[in-house]
């Protein structure tokens, strides 16, 4: 597993340098090293105008060779996953490189037999058990394309989901288990099957022993199926450039983004940044928290780990239950090496009592990761501190759903480290720092600040949002040219050290989860009394960001705290519970431009309680509606 890695910092340096001069090279070299069934005519044909990129074209393979069968004569009785339940005392499970190999190939004839193939998409809506492992892989087997949607969204944004991609087949569990409380995730289907027409069955995974009703014809249990597929299923040989997965993110109009993974260069791209970035060894235990709906798990707790020949932890639960030391718990339990979290959950970690981290020996833990959204500098030190002491380098790792490969971060041990930054871009990995005018600013050894974006395609790159190519190179590839634009603002120092400073778009990273201000006002102005909304984000000491919507309601409806609970349901129900705004406060205006814009600059301002400068507000059609807004506003 250590075949990938840069050892010191002068071969990180002397690989970077090459990446950049002779990107094929560099990246053929490390794509030799995987298992193909045949070797790519052309390594990289790209341009950033149409967009249009391919990796490997030619290629043939299939990534669940590479995540399974490749280990099973040397690492075949190795531990591939360790999975953690919610509750301390229901058994761990330790599943082997041959006995994961065993389950998917297994699982995989149940997609064939229930009529999937090559090229359809699945829907998979599950807790974070093995089996979410195993069905995605069995997909992959087989070359369906999986959409995993997080099971924490709502019935609404599952069929919106399955509709976009016309997903075939749903796989679910009855219930999950969350911290004390137990969600029927089937139930949660139901109400979104009801408006699916592509779906033809439904596969449910029986967590529970609680009854399950089921709809004749159409829904299946797990195990039943499991009895009559055969065991063994060859995998399906697959293109470079064939998809692997869709996988949904927030965009700033309301419509979720569909990013399209293929399989040759996500394979290339997740294992060498997995074993770089975090410099495993060959008895380590690696365990990141992130749930598998999110890009983390896919790429860091399934594919770049297995495809490493790793021991991955799944995780069931959440950081509070049965207690605020339950992460700590587990590190200790299964001899954890490797941690990787959110700064959202250092950050509530952080605020309860240190015996819940003093109780636990957390000696085994080698290196700290942090991902999602910028990490401040108070939990940075408290990681460190606390949680490494002061011994675990710190991972700060930038990167997101679209490029589905960190893309800036330190090499574990070997990028020197600095609190709140990501530091430099690994090999393969071309940032450019954009001014107000849109120009690059390319002096590396002078302090700067603006947006970030990428001048050269990596392997990994989502190669489209599916359906809509157009919106793909709208949101990506128009606002600079021949560049992809991140939607994040950065900071860059005077040794070329990054430092994202967040979103400059109309997403809102909260607690970890990217969530569009559209899709939320969309749901808001659903509610009858509605006019209309504008939803934006806020400061927040624990989720980094807190929503904050201001609600214009019809003349006849009077404002309550009754109807700012019915507009907090109806976002949870809409979107799903994390997308409830913390705070509504009813205006009879919003600020707009002469175009008709809203000014979300100014509103965000008022949310965050930092109204001494609101900038220039002469552009507005109504400045007088600021001083309204701001003498109510809830801060
Ligand atoms: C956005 C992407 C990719 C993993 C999970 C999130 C923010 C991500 C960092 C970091 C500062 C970060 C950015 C990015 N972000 N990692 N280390 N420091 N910001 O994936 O949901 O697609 O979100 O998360 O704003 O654009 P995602």
């Amino acid at each position: 597993m250590e075949n990938l890695q840069l050892k010191t910092f002068a071969e990180y340096k002397k690989a970077y340098k090459k990446s950049v001069k002779h990107p094929e090279t560099f990246w053929d070299e490390i794509a030799d090293t995987f298992t193909w069934h045949k070797k790519w005519d052309k390594t990289l044909e790209w341009d950033f105008s149409k967009p249009e990129v391919k990796w490997f074209q030619g290629g043939k393979l299939n990534i669940t060779e590479n995540c399974l069968d490749r280990h099973l004569e040397k690492l075949g009785n190795k531990t591939a996953i360790i999975w953690e339940p919610n509750d301390p005392d229901e058994e761990s499970r330790y599943i082997s490189y041959r006995q994961l190999f065993v389950k998917v190939s297994h699982f995989a004839n149940v997609l064939k037999n229930n009529g999937i193939k090559k090229g359809d998409k699945v829907c998979l809506y599950m807790p974070m058990i093995p089996e979410l492992a195993i069905a995605m892989l069995a997909c992959a087997r087989i070359g369906a394309v999986h959409s995993i949607v997080f099971a924490g969204f709502s019935s609404a944004a599952i069929a919106r989901r399955i509709n976009d991609s016309e997903c075939k087949m749903l796989i679910t569990a009855n219930e999950v288990y969350r911290g004390s409380k137990k969600v029927n995730l089937k139930e949660i289907c139901d109400k979104a099957l009801e408006e699916t027409p592509s779906i033809e069955s439904v596969i449910v995974y029986r967590r529970t022993v609680e009854p399950t009703p089921m709809k004749e014809g159409r829904d299946k249990f797990w195990f039943d199926e499991l009895q009559k597929a055969e065991k063994e299923c060859p995998a399906e040989v697959m293109d470079a450039e064939d998809m692997l997965f869709i996988l949904y993110t927030s965009g700033s109009t309301g419509k979720p983004k569909g990013m399209v993974h293929t399989v040759g260069g996500y394979m290339v791209g997740t294992t060498y940044t997995f074993q770089n970035v975090f410099q495993l060894q060959k008895n380590d235990v690696y365990w990141c928290t992130a749930d598998i709906g999110w890009i983390t798990g896919h790429s860091y707790i399934i594919y770049g780990p297995l495809a490493s020949g790793a021991t991955t932890v799944m995780f069931e639960g959440v950081p509070s239950y049965p207690d605020y030391g339950r992460f700590w718990e587990i590190c200790e339990k299964l001899n954890v090496t490797h941690f990787y979290t959110a700064p959202t959950a250092i950050r509530a970690l952080a605020k309860q009592s240190l015996e819940f981290v003093e109780k636990h020996d957390l000696s085994s833990l080698k290196v700290l990761g942090s991902v999602g959204e910028p990490i401040n500098e108070e939990a940075w030190h408290w990681y460190n501190d606390n949680i490494g002491k002061g011994n675990c380098p710190v991972v700060d790792t930038w990167w997101q759903t679209e490029t589905g490969a960190i893309m800036i971060s330190p090499l574990a041990g070997i990028t020197p480290t600095r609190p709140t930054f990501a530091t430099l871009p690994l090999p393969g990995v071309q940032p450019a720092l954009m001014d107000d005018n849109g120009e690059e600013i390319t002096n590396l050894n002078e302090k700067a600040e603006g947006r970030l974006a990428i001048k050269f395609p990596w392997p990994s790159i989502a190669r489209t949002i599916y359906g809509d190519h157009e919106r793909y190179k709208e949101v990506y590839f128009s606002t600079y040219e021949n560049k992809y634009f991140t939607g994040d603002g950065s900071y860059r120092d005077a040794s070329g050290n990054y430092r994202i400073t967040g979103r400059v778009d109309d997403i809102v990273i909260v607690s970890g989860h990217n969530l569009g201000t559209a899709t939320i006002e969309n749901a808001i102005d659903e509610h009858e009394g509605v006019v209309e909304s504008a939803v934006v984000g806020f400061p927040h000491d624990v989720k980094g960001n807190a929503l904050y919507a201001y609600v214009i309601l019809y003349d006849n409806v009077e404002p309550s705290e009754e109807l700012r609970k019915e507009i907090r349901e109806l976002v949870s129900d809409t979107v799903g519970p994390i997308a409830k705004p913390d705070k509504i406060q009813f205006v009879n205006n919003l600020p707009k431009t002469r175009s008709g814009k809203i000014m979300r600059r100014i509103l965000r301002k008022i949310a965050s309680n930092d109204t001494s400068n609101l900038g220039d507000t002469s552009t507005l059609l109504n400045p007088e509606v600021v001083e309204e807004i701001k003498e109510k506003a809830l801060v």
